[in-house]
């Protein structure tokens, strides 16, 4: 699935692209789209077997500039797993699109819900999903002791 936005952007569903490829390209301009280390939450389970529910977004002259991870679980949980906006295209309404790309294809396999577990220090993306409509819940000790994260929710308008 394609959508074309504004700005000469499109947003590509990873299933058009070779999953392979994709990733590795990703990762070598990892440091563009990412101001943390997230290399090793690249694993090619996302892009070879999940790649279905991801998409890139791709600019006019044929750059990524942008990309959606994620998969919907069998109780309709569409769980975001990765979002990234190149860092000369934040502010936008990229990442927005990025994830109404996502919410469209959720929705259409039946989720309801969209959610997405982030660290609690991590400002931009507790502001981004907040912005979208996300609350926000503290899960003590999610990623093992010590670990807190802040899991995002947001509710699926019904197709
Ligand atoms: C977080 C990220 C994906 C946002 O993408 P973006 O294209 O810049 O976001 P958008 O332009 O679509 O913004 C959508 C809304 O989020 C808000 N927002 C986005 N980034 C924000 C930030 N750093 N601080 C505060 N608000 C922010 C915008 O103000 C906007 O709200 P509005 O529509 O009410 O004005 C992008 O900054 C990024 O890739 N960061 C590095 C990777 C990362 O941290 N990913 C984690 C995401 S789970």
């Amino acid at each position: 699935m394609t959508t074309a936005g504004d700005g000469g952007i499109s947003v590509v569903g990873f299933a058009e692209l070779s999953a392979t490829t994709v990733r590795a390209r990703l990762l070598d301009a990892h440091d563009r789209f990412w101001d943390v280390e997230t290399r090793a939450l690249h694993d090619p389970v996302w892009f070879h077997q999940f790649g279905g529910f991801g998409a890139l977004a791709r600019s006019s002259t044929g750059e990524d500039v942008g990309y959606v991870l994620g998969a919907v679980t069998a109780d309709r949980l569409a769980h975001l797993h990765l979002l990234a906006v190149r860092d000369d295209h934040r502010g936008t309404s990229l990442g927005r699109q990025l994830c109404g790309w996502f919410d469209g294809l959720a929705t259409s396999t039946g989720a309801r819900v969209v959610q997405t577990v982030v660290r609690p220090d991590d400002a931009a993306a507790l502001a981004f999903h907040t912005a979208l409509g996300a609350g926000a819940h503290l899960s003590r000790d999610h990623a093992g002791p010590g670990a807190d994260r802040v899991v995002l929710t947001r509710f699926l308008a019904l197709g």
